[in-house]
């Protein structure tokens, strides 16, 4: 039989990805179910997510250990790995982003950045009055949520298999997963 015991805790996220993290969820959420409207407010909360994605990108080369682009790339090789430990139910160690998560992060910030584009050019004078423009950013903007959902989703589920509250180790930063250890 196998117990639930010792703790390990790991200061994975620095301040600069939990303050990135919650403020982008913040910009993306009020701008989506608050102030669709498109005007000043809207477009603001829009440039600001895409400014922290821009920054994001620079900390992913520049920034701490675990927020580094090579930490968590998610090469073919440990897209495998990771794969195959979830199927065989292996505890596999990532302090960082898995590689699974690290695809998903990927295509929300590219998505994030292309509600900044496509945004910004329905304020040109050049595309005034194009329907398919409007279309697109909130066809865009569907994606964004319904991948967003998926991710919150998949947090709380790897957060049982990994008996490591990953939410609140974005808010702290300090990761602590239990361990299983054999009894008697
Ligand atoms: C608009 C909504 C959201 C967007 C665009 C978003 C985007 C991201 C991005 C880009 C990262 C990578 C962080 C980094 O390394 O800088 C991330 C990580 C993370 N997000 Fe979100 N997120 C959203 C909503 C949420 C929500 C609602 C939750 C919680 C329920 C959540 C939980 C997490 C967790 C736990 C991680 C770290 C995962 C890990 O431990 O590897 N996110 N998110
Ligand atoms: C986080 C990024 C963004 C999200 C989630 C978002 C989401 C949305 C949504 C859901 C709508 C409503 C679509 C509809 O009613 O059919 C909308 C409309 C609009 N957005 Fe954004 N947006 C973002 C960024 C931006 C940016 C950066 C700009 C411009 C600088 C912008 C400009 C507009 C405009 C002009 C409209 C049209 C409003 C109208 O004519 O009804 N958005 N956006």
């Amino acid at each position: 039989m196998n117990e639930l015991h010792s703790a390990e805790a790991v200061r994975v996220w620095d301040p600069f990805v939990r303050i990135f993290h919650w403020s982008l969820v913040i910009c993306v959420l009020v701008n989506y179910f608050v102030i669709d409207d498109g005007e000043t407010i809207h477009q603001w909360l829009g440039y600001t997510a895409s400014a922290l994605i821009v920054a994001r990108i620079i900390w992913g080369f520049v920034g701490s250990q675990y927020a580094r682009f090579s930490d968590f790339f998610p090469t073919p090789t440990r897209l495998r790995q990771h794969v195959h430990n979830l199927l065989t139910h292996q505890q596999d160690d990532y302090p960082g982003h898995n590689p699974v998560g690290a695809l998903m992060m990927f295509a929300l910030m590219a998505l994030v950045l292309a509600m900044g584009v496509t945004g910004f050019m329905q304020t040109l004078d050049a595309f005034w009055g194009e329907e398919w423009l409007l279309e697109l950013h909130e066809v865009l903007a569907s994606l964004l949520i319904l991948g967003a959902g998926f991710h919150a989703l998949a947090a709380i589920i790897m957060s049982y298999l990994e008996r490591t509250n990953l939410i609140k180790a974005m808010w702290t930063g300090v990761k602590v997963r239990s361990r299983l250890k054999p009894s008697g």
